[in-house]
């Protein structure tokens, strides 16, 4: 199956959108421009989740994507004029040397600065650089400079570029979880024409990677019978990792969570995936890692508790400046949802 051009497009401005944790205003902005067409009412709370509604009478499910990516903070300017900065998410210190970023509203290139191996001791090139010993340097000659330019708490986001490659390869930042983004707009998109018989919210989350927040606050609000999870999730398919290790592989499907560190998946929902997949000559997988967690750790929680799975797009390096994921699986897993909504509707899940 080949993505429309459109489809990939969309997907390179989710990807290259800059939107740290607490500042989805931009991904925001695009989602909302494309979903308003496919549903009933769109709004944005408080903390700034979209959510969209495509009302009916039935089962209340909502389905959750999160907007938010891993990112940097600016937390003090050196008199030298370089910044300072803390993570926003879980990011290895070990990816950020000599990295491009983009700090505050105005995108002001940076880079992330190391001494050259040239200068190093033996004994420093053996060693990690701690985040404590690197900084953001924009060009700045001074604090002063620096400060007509930046502030203390703005964020600073990777730069990379979108592009195809491969067989059927894209390769960008923020693929988690603009990725489940773009597979929860494929889904109301693919369901747009068909009458259902459900209460269905695609909600756009804030704050998922430094907590799961904006789910807390959505999943209360809607109180949904049933939560699907939409991301793009861990995968080490490479050599030197055994298979158990792996979690993923790109390409082979949409993955299942059977659970990671905060949601033992409802094992009903699971077995309801698997079997709406085979019928569908859907491939799919399990994702195997336990660890890692995403928005279900709120949903399958709120108020009374609610049955919750997850389908994730495989992306290799995620939380990282670059990630890569297939396509296919992309389009799989809105394929595997769109499926799953349409028997949900017409009871086809006995919870
Ligand atoms: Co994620």
């Amino acid at each position: 199956m080949v993505t429309p051009a459109k489809t990939i497009e969309l997907f390179r401005r989710l990807s290259e959108a800059p939107g740290p944790s607490g500042q989805e205003d931009e991904v925001r902005s695009i989602l909302r421009g494309e979903v308003e067409k496919l549903v009933d009412e769109v709004h944005s709370d408080t903390m700034g989740d979209l959510i969209a509604r495509r009302k009916g009478r039935g089962k209340k499910v909502m389905v959750a994507a999160h907007m938010d990516e891993v990112a940097l903070m600016i937390s003090h300017i050196e008199k030298e004029g370089l910044l300072r900065f803390r993570k926003v998410g879980g990011i290895d210190d070990r990816v950020l040397l000599t990295k491009t970023v983009h700090v505050g509203r105005d995108r002001l290139p940076g880079v992330i600065g190391a001494k050259p191996i040239h200068l190093q001791e033996p004994r420093e090139r053996e060693q990690v650089i701690k985040l404590d010993n690197l900084f953001i340097d924009i060009g700045a000659r001074s604090r002063e400079e620096a400060e007509k330019l930046v502030k203390v708490g703005d964020y600073a986001v990777f730069t990379t570029r979108f592009e195809r490659f491969g067989s059927g390869l894209v390769k960008g930042k923020a693929l988690d979880d603009r990725a489940g983004c773009l597979v929860l707009l494929e889904t109301l998109r693919a369901l747009q024409q068909t009458p259902l018989k459900l209460d269905l919210y695609g909600v756009f989350t804030v704050q998922e990677e430094i907590g799961t927040r904006g789910a807390a606050v959505t999943a209360y609000d809607i109180a949904p019978d049933i939560g699907f999870v939409l991301e793009g999730t861990v995968c080490s398919d490479t050599p030197g990792t055994d298979p158990h290790g792996q979690s993923t592989v790109v390409g082979a499907g949409p993955a299942i969570s059977i659970m990671d560190a905060g949601t033992i998946a409802d094992r009903r929902l699971v077995d309801f995936l698997v079997a709406t997949a085979e019928e569908n000559g859907i491939p799919y997988q399990f994702r195997r890692a336990t660890t890692g967690g995403n928005d279900g750790a709120r949903i399958h929680l709120a108020r009374e508790g609610a049955p919750t799975a997850s389908i994730s797009v495989p992306c290799r390096y995620i939380h990282s400046p670059v990630s890569v994921c297939s396509l296919e699986d992309l389009e799989r897993a809105a394929r595997l949802l769109t499926a799953a909504l349409k028997k949900i509707a017409e009871g086809g899940l006995k919870l």
